[in-house]
């Protein structure tokens, strides 16, 4: 069983409640870079007040300090669930733990936009590409420095829930129910298929937004990841 994260990536937070409004009952919404910059903190807020917990998935890497500051201003927010990039390293990630208090942390481990060869020349690594073992090794990094949960493609939920152990959460982006466009997503799943293989939290996006019924597709999500 996973719970079904909505990606509100509209353009503003009148549409973005709008959709809200329209799912009576949505335990997660994921706010991400670009609706924050336009909304910020007053989104949230509104968010929290309909009851709904916030994934705010900006993928902090930077210093130590500004990502630890970083983190605890999300969670003054009343944040639940944000990410920082697992190649910040051990130092970054241990001080994000830290000031983290009661809200997640969630690793992002090889953005799944970089194709093999490029992300190998970007980390500076010769012979052929093994972004598979990659992910792994920073995922265990991650799981090392404490963070509580990892973000998967479909592609690697299995190998990295592994390295996770029981209990922290995989969160899986590119879900498409059975039947529906992948848009731009190479690496999909179904949610069956992604909670099968050990998802915890399913991220979804267009199939939702874009539905002429957005309502009964989440209702079918939600159903096929119980
Ligand atoms: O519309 P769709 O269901 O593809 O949206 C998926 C959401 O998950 C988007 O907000 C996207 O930015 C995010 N995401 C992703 N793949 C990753 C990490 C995040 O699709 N590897």
């Amino acid at each position: 069983m996973a719970e079904v994260i909505v990606a509100l990536d509209v353009g503003s937070a009148r549409e973005a409640l709008e959709l809200v409004d329209q799912l009576p009952g949505l335990g997660w919404a994921k706010v991400g870079p670009v609706l924050f910059v336009r909304e910020g903190p007053a989104l949230i807020g509104e968010l929290e007040g309909r009851g709904v917990q916030v994934f705010l998935d900006l993928k902090w890497h930077d210093i130590l300090s500004t990502v630890a500051e970083a983190v605890r201003g999300a969670q003054g927010l009343g944040v639940k669930l944000a990410t920082v990039h697992a190649l910040g390293g051990r130092a970054m990630l241990e001080a994000a733990v830290q000031a983290a208090g009661p809200m997640r942390l969630a690793a992002v481990t090889v953005l799944t936009s970089h194709s093999p060869g490029g992300y190998w020349d970007t980390v500076g690594r010769t012979g052929e590409p093994d972004v598979a073992a990659e992910v792994e090794r920073l995922a265990r990094l991650a799981v090392d420095s404490g963070v509580g949960a990892v973000v998967t493609s479909p592609r690697e939920v299995a190998a990295v829930r592994e390295i996770a152990g029981p209990d922290r959460w995989l969160v899986v982006p590119g879900i498409r129910p059975a039947g529906s466009v992948a848009d731009d997503q190479r690496r999909t799943a179904d949610p069956a298929a992604a909670v099968a293989a050990g998802a915890t939290h399913l991220v979804v996006g267009r199939p939702i937004t874009r539905a002429e019924n957005p309502r009964a597709v989440y209702d079918g999500i939600v159903e096929a990841a119980s």
